[in-house]
């Protein structure tokens, strides 16, 4: 496969959300969050991984990114990193894989994702469109 059909999960590691600065825990939600998703997505086709430190949604962490060439992208915020957050957002991310336009039927959406939708960014034209 081509990078044309690769879907990126873009997590953010610096996402802390409320309440984690008494947690004391050591490493962000975010990475807690990117390590659950990392391990959810081995091995999965047409999908890889990546991290970056702020997607400028830090009010509502954790925020990940959905993004292929040519295809709808979206946000995806306010998670909590637990496994099956995790497990929804590579869930989505791989029938965004498979769909030619990166839209994916509501009634396919994974429980885990359904009331965390940011934002969705149509491709960019092409040419002289
Ligand atoms: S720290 Fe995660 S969006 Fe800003």
């Amino acid at each position: 496969m081509g990078t044309q059909m690769t879907t990126w999960i873009t997590i953010c590691d610096t996402c802390k959300r409320t309440g984690w600065e008494e947690s004391g825990q050591e490493t962000t939600d975010g990475e807690n969050l990117a390590r659950l998703i990392e391990a959810a997505a081995q091995g999965v086709p047409d999908l890889r991984t990546r991290r970056v430190s702020c997607l400028m949604g830090c009010k509502a962490g954790c925020n990940v990114a959905i993004q292929a060439a040519d295809k709808l992208n979206y946000t995806i915020g306010d998670f909590e990193p637990l496994q099956e957050a995790a497990e929804g957002i590579v869930a989505y991310a791989a029938k965004h894989a498979a769909s030619e336009t990166g839209q994916v039927p509501y009634r396919e959406w994974p429980q885990a994702i359904k009331g965390h939708f940011v934002t969705r960014h149509p491709p960019l034209p092409k040419g002289d469109e």
